[in-house]
């Protein structure tokens, strides 16, 4: 079997598991790892405040992976905000933008496949300006499609807030038509992108998305930073989400004034670590190519899918799902109970509701199993995982489940 050529570059896979969970979070390479500790080790200081020179290096390794990610995105650079993560940066525009500009009677549009950080603080705004949250039909295999879509949409649509990859079913949305068609309504559309960077290629510019946010933790990056894209003419009219430090160009005892451009939303101490290691975990990304990436997750993902068909009490709840993740239980069986079993054996995947209740009510289920697959997974490590689920059936069965 072909050797994986990338799995020499993440150290956490000497511990010898079998890591089938990057939809929770991916793995780290060195490069990143190293950037992290560069900073950490050798360059600890703030950004925009100091002249000394770790300062002025620590400055420019910031604003240069502001310029990666808008690259990456094919955004200006005055569009990218650094944030916490997904969660963050929809948070941030639910309340900057939706709690501003919603009002009564107001639509928002949404789906049950919706992670809880794009849903929840849909549901609040709501609830707050009185504006009605309205949910796409999902088809029979659980995807967004666009005759679904137009169903819901109307004069009254002022936010459009979808996911681009759902981190159950791994379905790709037809996000490009849909902003097409909410941009015709006049309604803005905020994309939930942190299980699609790493899987396919985003142009913001081409798909005329008025926000997109993802993590940088699910694609090779750090914890703690998450980038929001947001066209910069809405930029401009929002408010500050937070305020302090950093954000603003003027204070004074009776009005204050904020810096213009991404800033003006990164109030306080940013965690410039993990900035830094965002930038090469874009380079790496981009160094693969996002299409061999897919391209390999997909045969991946064929090869286990085809053996996991075949185990008798296995139920797969995605078996069309495009993006390496791969959703199931072994019927009968608690999921926390299987992925203790396979944790024994070390095997990383994971169980429960995935932060996206509303998918495992609309599948009819308690909870599930989730395997999902990245670049550095091998075929071996799909027939350690097989064999795992085989094992566990035929223990659970023994028990009498
Ligand atoms: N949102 C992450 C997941 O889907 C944690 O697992």
């Amino acid at each position: 079997m072909m050797k994986n050529p990338y799995s020499k570059d993440f150290p956490q896979l000497n511990n010898g598991s079998v890591y089938l969970d990057t939809a929770a979070t991916s793995l780290k390479p060195n490069s990143v790892i190293e950037a992290v500790n560069h900073y950490n080790r050798d360059l600890s200081s703030n950004i925009h405040r100091g002249m000394y020179e770790a300062a002025v290096e620590t400055t420019e390794l910031y604003e240069s992976t502001r310029e990666t990610v808008a690259k990456f995105l094919h955004a200006k650079t005055d569009e990218i905000i650094y944030t916490r993560g997904t969660t963050s940066s929809l948070n941030l525009v639910a309340y900057a933008y939706g709690l501003e500009n919603l009002k009564a009677g107001d639509e928002i549009i949404v789906s049950e496949l919706e992670h809880h950080s794009s849903f929840l603080p849909w549901q609040f705004v709501a609830k707050k300006t009185g504006a009605i949250l309205k949910f796409v039909e999902l088809n029979e295999e659980g995807r967004i499609t666009v005759e679904a879509f137009k169903k819901v949409l109307s004069t009254k649509t002022k936010v459009v807030a979808l996911t681009y990859v759902s981190n159950v079913m791994g379905y790709i949305t037809p996000m490009k038509e849909i902003i097409s068609l909410s941009h015709q309504y006049n309604a803005i559309c905020v994309v939930d992108a942190a299980q699609a960077v790493q899987h396919i290629e985003i142009d913001v510019t081409a798909l005329d998305c008025d926000f997109l946010a993802f993590s940088g933790h699910k694609m090779l990056g750090p914890t703690g930073i998450g980038i929001l894209y947001g066209k910069q003419k809405l930029l401009n009219i929002m408010e500050p989400f937070e305020y302090g430090g950093d954000m603003n160009d003027d204070v004074n005892k009776d009005i204050s004034e904020w810096k213009t451009g991404p800033q003006k939303f990164e109030a306080g101490t940013m965690p410039i670590a993990s900035v830094i290691g965002l930038q090469k975990a874009i380079e790496y990304i981009e160094n693969i190519g996002l299409s061999t990436i897919s391209e390999y997750i997909d045969k991946l993902q064929r090869y286990a899918l085809a053996q996991l068909k075949q185990i008798e009490g296995v139920k797969i709840y995605n078996p069309t799902s495009e993006t390496g993740i791969i959703t199931f239980n072994i019927e009968t069986v608690p999921s926390h109970d299987a992925i203790s079993f396979l944790a024994e054996k070390n095997i990383a995947i994971r169980a429960g509701q995935h932060c996206a209740k509303l998918i495992c009510d609309w599948l009819g289920i308690y909870s599930c199993l989730r395997a999902s697959i990245y670049i550095y997974n091998s075929y071996t490590d799909v027939d350690i995982f097989i064999e795992g689920i085989k094992e566990a059936v035929a223990y659970f069965k023994k028990l009498g489940f």
